[in-house]
């Protein structure tokens, strides 16, 4: 069939493309470059920095890697294609789901900030539940990268949250990868790990709960201000990279400023302003309401109104008011 020879021209593995021989290969797999969507997305200065290359060999290892996966300028009719594999993760609460387009999206980042006891975490552990649902279920049938720096994942709540949508709770912990980020570096370093497993345990999600706090720890004053958003961007860089490459839903938290170190701004602007800001497909604030009663607010959505949804945070997760 014609299909199969044209396959046979392609590269298929690291081995078939110019310039790239057994050692640089091996070095590549090393360093957590093991498909040629990877390559693909990498940049000349990671390859050259990973495999040791000169710049024109990393750039035409790169090219050859798109090339191979037709990876060139997409006409607005590809995209809408692509578009169309798009997943969605529920919440939990359906006016939640209906406020950011029917759940949280794959190839997208999706950004929950607040201040402390609004609900992020809660929203994160929900979401690590649901994406194993079916998908007539509001699922992506997969399984959720939970990368926390706060120290405030607890598996007790993931088996109660699974309990209540009828998955079984040992089952729904075994498909969450959890790792604890130590500080700003480790975080962004376990990240760009991250596309080591993202194919083989099947990730449809990867949360960093939280994005900012390791950040906002570190970089103190004004002096270091350039420095956090230059290392922020990065990481969130990263993260749309994995977004895109293996069409997973990225969900981060964020928490607004106590005390805004400007002189100027609302002091509910989320930590990291616009390096953020650019970065999120979805950016949705959330307050506390009366009891278990919480309020999300989309804000600066591409092509979504802005609105507002009443959700609950329960014993069972999040729920509907
Ligand atoms: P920070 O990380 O401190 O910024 O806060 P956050 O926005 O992540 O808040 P989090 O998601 O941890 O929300 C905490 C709130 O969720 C609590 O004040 C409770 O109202 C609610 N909550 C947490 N665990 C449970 C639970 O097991 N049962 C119920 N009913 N509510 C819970
Ligand atoms: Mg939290």
């Amino acid at each position: 069939m014609a299909e199969t020879t044209d396959k046979k021209d392609k590269p298929q593995k690291l081995e078939d493309l110019p310039g790239v021989g057994p050692t640089t290969a091996e070095k590549l797999r090393e360093a957590g470059y093991t498909t040629l969507e990877s390559v693909a997305v990498a940049s000349p200065a990671e390859l050259m920095e990973v495999a040791g290359l000169g710049e024109g060999t990393a750039l035409k290892v790169i090219n050859a890697a798109r090339e191979a996966l037709e990876m060139s300028w997409m006409s607005a009719k590809e995209l809408l294609e692509k578009r169309g594999i798009v997943g969605r993760i529920t919440t939990g609460s359906k006016a939640l789901d209906e406020l950011i387009g029917g759940g949280v999206e794959t190839q997208a980042i999706t950004e929950f900030y607040g201040k402390f006891g609004s609900g992020k975490t809660q929203v994160c552990h929900q979401l690590a539940v649901n994406v194993q649902l079916p998908y007539e279920k509001g699922g992506l049938n997969g399984s959720a990268l939970y990368i926390d720096t706060e120290n405030t994942f607890r598996p007790e709540r993931i088996m109660q949250m699974a309990k209540a949508v009828g998955l079984d709770p040992e089952q729904a912990l075994e498909n969450i990868y959890v790792a604890r980020a130590y500080n700003s570096d480790h975080q962004m370093v376990l990240a760009e790990k991250a596309r080591e497993i993202v194919q083989e345990k099947n990730i449809k999600l990867v949360i960093v709960d939280s994005l900012t706090a390791h950040f906002r720890a570190e970089y103190v004053g004004r002096g270091a201000l350039a420095e956090r958003q230059q290392k922020l961007n990065r990481h969130i860089h990263t993260l749309q990279k994995l977004a895109d490459t293996y069409n997973i839903a990225v969900v981060v938290t964020n928490q607004v400023m106590a005390k805004p170190d400007m002189f100027f701004g609302d002091p509910t602007e989320p930590v990291g302003g616009h390096v953020i800001g650019h970065a999120a497909t979805y950016r949705i604030y959330i307050r506390k309401s009366k009891g278990e009663k919480r309020i999300a607010r989309l804000v600066d959505s591409p092509h979504l109104p802005e609105g507002e949804a009443v959700f609950r945070v329960t014993m069972n997760g999040i729920e509907d008011e």
